[in-house]
């Protein structure tokens, strides 16, 4: 965020008004269709079900359905997935499947539509005039602060608002690690624009959020666009894309971008009573802002960074398991390591590391032979790893390891801090 003066930073509440909810859309459309097997309980979401059914069980169904089906000429999962979300089909064909979990067949419940956000209550009395939600995303939050954060921070359009921040959906099925879990974080930047240039603003920021998933080192042949079909865009979207990073489990999104022009804007001044409008003291005009949006899951992102950074390699007979996050991504920066815990060099390596604390992440080890604790280093994605050695008490240089290229060379200890940050940077 501070690398722009045309984007502002905010922190919204996680409980809202519920009226809030119901101007996005969420309490009557924020939905998953769900089935139960009514022999062991299991629970499914229809339009992920395919997902759970393997390659040859696609076919078997598919000629069970309709033996006149050519399988060969068509995708088993798109074709699944049609019938799923026709009303008319997904009844005949989920007569024909067998439960994932129990094997039996024929044993679902007819689709149910199922709200993903978390109820809680607002004071003593746990009644239906008292709900509230635990927010499903941070945005809505950025919407109804518009007019507020426009005011204080004295920025014109075109800009943007940006938060980090918990989330809560109450997922069906979560899996995958962190890829789909109940609560997790996400990352939204909503950029208001003028009508007319938000076909602009979405080509440049798809652009831009991709590049920066690159400039963190993620592997380009694993990034790709997909993106949304117009007849399967949301409704308020005017374009989709999702950026998919492909998983070992396959591609999945880690982020959306949408056009989601006025839509949230005129729904809160519509629900609210306020408005919305923005005065263009350049151009003398008054307009509900289009929105672009760029939405990443911190979690689900970070989940990318972790499995792309993820190596393992034989050194000197040994495996290495080495994460070679970009040195911004790297939890530790620096580890100080004295090489032995005695003649002076415990206090050499504890000077150096108060002297870098105040302005990088590091971490003090002596425990065990200097090459386990270099792996340890290795394990947890540190770029540099500082050794203080006899040398060190003589000339007052240490060794720095660079973790990649596992090459050592020697720094003067006053020149470690600029050293570092340079390489850092
Ligand atoms: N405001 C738009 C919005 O929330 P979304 O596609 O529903 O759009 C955006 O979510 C991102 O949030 C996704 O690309 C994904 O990275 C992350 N996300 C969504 N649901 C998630 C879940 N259950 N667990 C982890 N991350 C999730």
């Amino acid at each position: 965020m501070t690398y722009r003066d045309d984007v502002e930073g905010l922190d919204a509440s996680i409980l809202m008004h519920p009226r809030v909810w119901e101007a996005s859309g969420h309490v009557e459309n924020f939905t998953d269709p769900m089935i139960d097997c009514k022999q062991c309980k299991a629970r499914f979401r229809l339009d992920t079900l395919t997902e759970t059914i393997s390659e040859k069980n696609k076919e078997k169904f598919l000629k069970e359905f309709d033996p006149a089906i050519n399988t060969k000429e068509i995708s088993l999962e798109d074709k699944i997935n049609e019938l799923l979300e026709d009303q008319n089909q997904s009844e005949k064909f989920l007569s024909v499947i067998n439960c994932p979990q129990c094997g039996n067949k024929g044993t679902f419940t007819q689709p149910r539509k199922f709200n993903l956000m978390f109820k809680t209550f607002l004071g003593p009395v746990d009644d239906s005039a008292n709900v509230i939600y635990l927010r499903p995303e941070t945005a809505q939050g950025i919407f109804v602060n518009f007019l507020n954060v426009a005011n204080s921070s004295r920025q014109k359009v075109p800009f943007g608002i940006a938060q980090i921040g918990k989330a809560f959906r109450n997922e069906i099925n979560t899996k995958n690690f962190l890829f789909r879990t109940r609560e997790f974080e996400q990352m939204e930047m909503q950029y208001f624009c003028k009508p007319g240039t938000d076909t602009e603003f979405y080509e440049e920021w798809k652009e831009r959020r991709i590049e920066w998933f690159k400039s963190l080192g993620m592997t380009p042949s694993k990034l790709r666009f997909h993106d949304h079909p117009k007849e399967k865009l949301a409704h308020y979207a005017k374009n989709a894309t999702d950026i998919e990073y492909e998983f070992p489990f396959g591609w999945g999104e880690i982020e959306g971008i949408h056009n989601r022009t006025d839509f949230d804007l005129s729904r809160h001044q519509q629900f609210s009573g306020k408005s919305q409008l923005y005065f263009d003291d350049e151009s003398k005009e008054k307009y509900i802002p289009f929105i672009i949006e760029t939405s990443a899951g911190a979690s689900r992102s970070f989940m990318a960074f972790l499995i792309d950074s993820y190596y393992e390699e034989e050194v000197n007979g040994e495996l290495r398991s080495v994460l070679r996050f970009h040195p911004k991504l790297a939890p530790i920066k620096a580890a100080i390591l004295p090489l032995v815990n005695k003649d002076g060099m415990p206090e050499i390596a504890r000077k150096i590391e108060a002297d870098l604390r105040p302005f990088l992440r590091i971490f003090y080890d002596d425990k065990g032979a200097i090459g386990r604790r270099y792996r340890r280093m290795d394990e947890a994605g540190t770029p540099f790893c500082i050794t203080v050695d006899t040398q060190t008490t003589q000339d007052e240089t240490v060794t720095v390891r660079e973790r990649d290229s596992m090459e050592q060379i020697r720094v003067k200890i006053d020149q470690l801090l600029n050293y570092l940050t340079g390489k850092l940077r």
